[in-house]
């Protein structure tokens, strides 16, 4: 039974569009399929992985991206819910002399406890991505989530490249994706900050959805301004806004980390002439 659904997982796999093979993805079966060394260092260098890393390979196979992590320093972790390729991982660790930071369990992935990670990878199916989308989402902010192929849904990624893979062994066209979200901070909520030398009070209205955020800014009491551009990574928030401050144009670009009910940075300000850069926090009211 279980060779026959790994069949059609593997058949479904192949195929690199998302058919009806609910009965053989539903138990959360992943086949073994591997990915090509030039994909996994791509995956290790789209999340910047170092020593200070924390990387847990979701469905972990013959070991490879947990051997490419630990070979950048970091400590990572495999999960294959087959016990005999984390056998073989555990070998290949050992053979590329890095067994003391890569570790591997027989386990399945949904039970993983995935909490002090700072990195996660995967090679899954999408149906797995989107069951583990909720999880994922509760990590701390700032981790990075790296997947082969499959996306989150509605769920854009943070970045995305595209390479040849004339080696890869599933799918036709030989391309492979890599997929990088980074789980952004809460942002939601009306913000105010004090500035009392560039224009007095600030108000941000934030709305949010996953790393996506629209802002409503005023300045001096009601003055809406215009908001030219905004990012939230992790929890590094950046807003661009131009528009009359003090009576006259200004341009601010906002930096800022969120921790909690607090957001604090910088604002770089100009008016074309000059520019001047001015400590900022802001408040989230309830
Ligand atoms: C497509 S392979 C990816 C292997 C490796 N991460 C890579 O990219 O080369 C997926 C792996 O997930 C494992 N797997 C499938 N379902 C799983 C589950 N529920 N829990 C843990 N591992 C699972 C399979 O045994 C297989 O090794």
């Amino acid at each position: 039974m279980i060779a026959r659904a790994l069949a059609a997982a593997a058949l479904a796999f192949a195929g690199l569009t998302c058919q009806a093979q609910s009965w053989a993805w539903d138990d959360g079966t992943v086949p073994f399929v591997v990915s090509p060394e030039e994909v996994v260092d791509r995956m290790l260098r789209i999340a910047d992985i170092g020593p200070a890393d924390y990387v847990i390979d979701l469905g972990s196979g013959d070991g490879r991206i947990v051997i490419g992590a630990a070979r950048r320093g970091a400590r990572a972790l495999g999960i294959d819910i087959d016990p005999s390729l984390v056998e073989r991982a555990r070998n290949n660790a050992a053979s590329a002399g890095v067994a003391e930071r890569a570790t591997f369990v027989a386990q399945d992935l949904f039970d993983t406890d995935l909490s002090k990670a700072s990195v996660i990878t995967m090679y899954l199916l999408p149906e797995v991505n989107l069951k583990l989308r909720p999880k994922l989402l509760s990590l701390a902010p700032g981790t990075r989530i790296v997947s082969h192929d499959w996306n989150m849904g509605d769920w854009e990624p943070d970045e995305t490249i595209e390479l040849r893979t004339p080696e890869k062994p599933v799918g036709l066209g030989g391309k492979s994706r890599v997929h990088l979200w980074i789980i952004p901070a809460d942002a939601r909520g009306r913000w105010v900050a004090e500035l009392p030398e560039h224009g007095g009070r600030w108000e941000f209205d934030i709305g949010q959805q996953y790393q996506s955020v629209t802002v409503r800014a005023t300045v001096g009491g009601g003055r809406d301004l215009t908001v030219r551009g905004t990012r939230l990574r992790g929890a590094e928030v950046k807003m661009v806004i131009t528009g009359l401050v003090g009576g006259k144009p200004w341009n601010q670009f906002f930096r800022g980390t969120i921790s909690g009910d607090r957001m604090a940075g910088e604002v770089l300000v100009s008016d074309g002439d000059q520019q001047r850069t001015i400590p900022w926090t802001a408040t989230r009211r309830k």
